[in-house]
């Protein structure tokens, strides 16, 4: 299995703030994740920033939709990673490389034949642009969701009492749909990875370094549980973005997942 890595969630409102908090942490961070709240501010311009910075994007619009659209959306966000050429120089002249798309999501409870529609795109349009093919993975349930609020929105009869249950079967639905891997919380984490084995991807959101503000989620982790849950890439956004001092908040972090992994 690959050492698990951090990916630090921008979750902001300009390209300023973006700027100033990725240029904070600098090279010890590898990715970004860009959702729908920076993203529903400064478009597809916030990704081509990370990646003219040599920075990994992990595009995290959850798509849920026709699978026709579906597809188109996968596919121009596969043509991101092509928008800025393959490499720029730094004010120094230095060459950097440029960052690709790493990863985007889309929500199992789109279907699989949504979900199938999904990778295809994203495995066609990197072959045809000769790009890194994006890992396609699939949300399972929020994790600022628990038994109670989860319960209350549940459709198409989709009705479980137990989030588990409920995320071990889209996870399975997602894997059938040729999907790399799920988001879930560290609470389901180590049963996924015991029943799709090591290469299938674990995204963990809700992480939390102890004694951390909780805010709105509820399944929650410290690193070094995410780490031994199996986790494959911990995603922190408020600890290090609301951080007096993001760098330090990454720096910790990272310390801790190298040293339980
Ligand atoms: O600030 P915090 O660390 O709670 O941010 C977690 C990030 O992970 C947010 O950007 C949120 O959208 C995302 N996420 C999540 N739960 C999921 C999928 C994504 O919290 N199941």
């Amino acid at each position: 299995m690959k050492k698990p890595e951090l990916i630090v969630a921008l979750d902001v409102d300009s390209l300023a703030e973006l700027q100033e908090i990725v240029d904070g942490i600098g090279d010890a961070v590898k990715i970004y994740k860009v959702g729908s709240q920076v993203f529903t501010s400064c478009g597809p311009a916030a990704a081509r920033f990370l990646m003219a910075r040599g920075k990994e994007v992990f595009l995290d619009l959850k798509f849920h939709d026709i699978p026709n659209t579906v597809a188109h959306a996968v596919a121009n966000a596969v043509n991101l990673s092509t928008a800025v050429g393959r490499s720029s120089l730094t004010a120094s002249g230095q060459e950097v490389r440029m960052g690709e798309l790493l990863m985007y999501t889309v929500h199992t409870s789109g279907g699989e034949e949504m979900m199938r529609a999904a990778s295809q795109a994203a495995a066609q349009t990197a072959e045809t642009l000769k790009v890194r093919r994006p890992l396609t993975v699939g949300v399972t349930v929020l994790t600022s969701q628990d038994q109670k609020t989860q319960a209350a929105g549940l459709t198409g009869g989709e009705v479980s009492d137990n989030i588990l249950t409920l995320v071990l079967k889209r996870a399975e639905a997602a894997k059938r749909a040729g999907l790399d891997g799920v988001v879930s919380s560290c609470a389901e984490a180590s049963a996924i990875r015991k029943e799709f084995g090591k290469d299938f991807v674990i995204v963990t959101p809700g992480i939390r370094p102890a004694g951390a503000d909780v805010g709105d989620q509820k399944r929650v982790a410290t690193p070094s549980l995410a780490v031994q849950s199996g986790s494959s890439f911990l995603v922190v956004g408020r600890p290090i973005v609301k951080a007096p001092d993001p760098q330090q908040a990454a720096l910790k972090i990272l310390e801790e997942i190298q040293k339980s992994s």
